[in-house]
């Protein structure tokens, strides 16, 4: 059984599965107002960096669609938009794709706000975008694939598979096709807290595959690569800075020093729509989340009241501890601010 799609356009209408509730119930939630969308990729219906961008472009063609006096300049029609760009801009701060995903949107608006078929356009884009991203996705898998040695134990965190992106997933699009190719003996997935994306959408996405998973706690992982041996950790990212430092899931900044230790590799599979060539790792903004994130589980408190926390979703791990950035256009071996900035020109020819 293949993984359902967490996005869906249809009828003009947006639906996402909700990922908070996964897997014990499998439930599409229906959008037609941008606002809503914003706070759905707030509350983490919706998640990991290509599928935010995507369900952003769907959101400002929701935004679009609520227009009834049709804007006749680009001016009227960046005005009448901005309130919900706005608000699907602040949703989460540190997955670039959607900020690309936005821009994209504006570059649209430019070329044919002056005309009458601006919701057409747009449309045609979002839907352009959640197509292009599967195939995307299916050229990183295959890149990365051809790094994975015959008969290898794999580790990877959070969820970068078909749930976080338009399909195949990025990081697990790797392992997919790692597996397609009979080179795959077991994946292990962290769980990741506090959403448990590990425990709840990698493990389930992978066993619907057949891949063989094992689940284990974030504690784990330096026990589990002395005694396993991984070949590589392989994970997505939400933001590539123009140096190669790449921010994931928090966590993967330990399993990249744990992984030094251990002689595993780390590889970063991401889209070139992942990469922020404007700015360093340090300047990437790391989204802090609200503390009942971690002093409660499922709607039970599970720290003292008045704990003072800190939850930060997302950290940095610093290029020379990754091995490989694998896109759609190939492998960026060792990356670093040459390489990387290289790798996007050559992407752009
Ligand atoms: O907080 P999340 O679930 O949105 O975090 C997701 C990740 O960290 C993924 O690894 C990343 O977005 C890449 S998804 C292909």
């Amino acid at each position: 059984m293949a993984t359902p799609s967490a996005i869906i356009w249809s009828n003009n209408q947006l639906q996402l599965l909700d990922q908070r509730i996964l897997p014990v119930q499998c439930e599409y939630l229906h959008y037609q107002d941008p606002f809503a969308v914003a706070d759905a990729i707030r509350a983490m219906v919706v998640r990991g960096a290509p599928a935010i961008g995507i369900t952003a472009a769907y959101g400002m063609v929701l935004a679009a669609q609520q227009i009834t006096n049709t804007p006749a300049s680009v001016a009227a029609w960046c005005s009448a938009l901005a309130p919900a760009r706005e608000a699907l801009a602040n949703s989460r701060p540190t997955a670039v794709n959607l900020f690309w995903a936005l821009d994209r949107c504006d570059r649209v608006i430019e070329e044919q706000g002056n005309g009458g078929k601006l919701l057409q356009a747009l449309t045609e884009l979002a839907v352009q975008i959640h197509a292009e991203d599967i195939q995307i996705n299916q050229r990183i898998g295959d890149f990365g694939a051809s790094l994975i040695p015959a008969d290898s134990i794999v580790y990877t965190h959070c969820n970068a598979g078909a749930l976080a992106t338009g399909g195949y997933g990025t990081a697990l699009g790797v392992i997919r096709s790692a597996h397609r190719d009979a080179k795959i003996r077991g994946v292990f997935a962290g769980e990741t807290r506090p959403w448990l994306q590990g425990a709840r959408l990698t493990s389930w996405e992978l066993m619907q595959d057949g891949i063989p998973v094992t689940l284990a706690i974030e504690g784990a992982a330096a026990h589990i690569m002395r005694e396993h041996q991984p070949s590589w950790i392989i994970v997505g990212a939400d933001r590539v800075a123009a140096n190669g430092d790449a921010a994931n899931k928090i966590g993967t900044y330990n399993l990249a020093i744990i992984a030094k230790h251990h002689g595993a590799k780390v590889m970063v599979a991401a889209p070139t729509s992942t990469f922020d060539a404007n700015i360093g790792g340090p300047q990437i903004p790391i989204e802090q989340r609200p503390a009942e994130e971690i002093t409660h589980s499922f709607g039970k408190r599970i720290a003292p009241e008045g704990v003072v926390t800190s939850n930060p979703a997302f950290d940095v791990t610093p290029a020379q501890l990754i091995d490989a950035i694998v896109t759609e256009h190939g492998i960026i071996h060792q990356p670093n601010r040459d390489k990387v900035l290289a790798h996007l020109a050559a992407a752009q020819k």
